[in-house]
């Protein structure tokens, strides 16, 4: 009933899919919006969270339960892994009761470890490195409303971190245009840069937030400091021109749209004046992850 399958496929990234997967599993999503089916009647997805999450997991939960199937939420605490049992050895057990596992973690070698000893799709709710459901999420806000993903210039102000990195996969893999400014010393990781993908359609990448922005149709920020990363360094001094702020806005197009992953951090990488003003769409992105997810669910598990 959608227009993709990725029957039995892991999501880790989205560099990992083509143009059409990706278009694909944005038109599904756009399709199941407001649907419920018991497509998934009987199946068990598990939700093991490493990290603290209200969108990825409650929407994760909610798609789920539209498409019948049923979820149990995990987090480290209360898992054998926090006594030392290994990664391998908990996919491997893990697969023989569920249809498929979200993992939320911090290096991305552990859940491509996951990935690898699982028998059932592994699909990633965000690691220091990728946040691929969050992207696809953003490019279908971007759809509605621009219409298109053609011609679109997307700006992203910020950190060098697992957003800005699944941005640079997601834009080289639909050859979209893609402007990143980021403080020195903060840039995307070497190895995301060198993918032989990201090197056939690379990002621009600058240090000056106002010529990332300049005609922009999109602005999108994130946190300074991601889950699992401390201030110890003076990291915010770094990060000072870096707030996307009214001033920064006007310089993008008039028509702009304003995106955010969330959770914000009003007076940081965003002013509220901007997050709750006219072009912000961020409440539109946080409700398109639960479409999303359940088109990758439909299309991982059903299609
Ligand atoms: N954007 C996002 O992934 O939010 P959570 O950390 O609340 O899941
Ligand atoms: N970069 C942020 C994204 C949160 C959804 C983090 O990793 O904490």
């Amino acid at each position: 009933m959608t227009a993709i399958s990725l029957q039995g496929q892991d999501l880790l990234t989205l560099g990992d899919l083509s143009a059409g997967q990706i278009m694909g599993l944005l038109e599904a999503a756009a399709s199941l919006e407001g649907r419920q089916a018991d497509v998934l009647k009987g199946q068990t997805l598990g939700l093991l969270f490493r990290k603290p999450s209200t969108r990825t997991r409650v929407s994760f939960e909610v798609a789920a339960l539209h498409l019948g199937a049923s979820t149990i939420y995990m987090t480290e605490d209360q898992m054998q892994l926090s006594r030392g049992e290994t990664v391998g050895d908990t996919a491997r057990v893990l697969s023989r009761y569920l249809q498929a596992l979200v993992v939320r973690t911090g290096a991305h070698g552990e859940i491509e470890e996951l990935a690898a000893a699982a028998s059932v799709p592994v699909l990633n709710a965000l690691t220091d490195h990728y946040h691929p459901c969050q992207v696809l999420a953003d490019l279908k806000t971007i759809r509605e409303v621009k219409g298109t993903l053609t011609g679109i210039e997307v700006a992203y102000v910020g950190d060098g971190n697992n957003m800005l990195q699944e941005w640079i996969q997601a834009a080289s893999r639909l050859g979209m245009t893609l402007r990143a400014a980021t403080p020195a010393g903060f840039g995307p990781a070497p190895e995301v840069l060198g993918l032989p993908h990201v090197q056939a359609h690379p990002p621009q990448l600058l240090h000056d937030p106002l010529e990332a922005v300049a005609g922009a149709d999109v602005v999108i920020t994130d946190t300074w400091l991601s889950m699992g990363q401390q201030d110890s360094a003076g990291k915010r001094q770094a990060f000072a021109g870096f707030t996307v702020d009214g001033a920064m806005m006007a310089k993008a197009r008039p028509d702009a749209i304003f995106l955010h992953c969330l959770p914000a951090h009003r007076g940081e990488e965003v002013t509220d004046e901007v997050l709750m003003g006219s072009q912000s769409r961020v409440f539109d992105e946080a409700e398109n992850r639960l479409h999303v997810q359940k088109a990758v669910l439909w299309a991982v598990l059903a299609a």
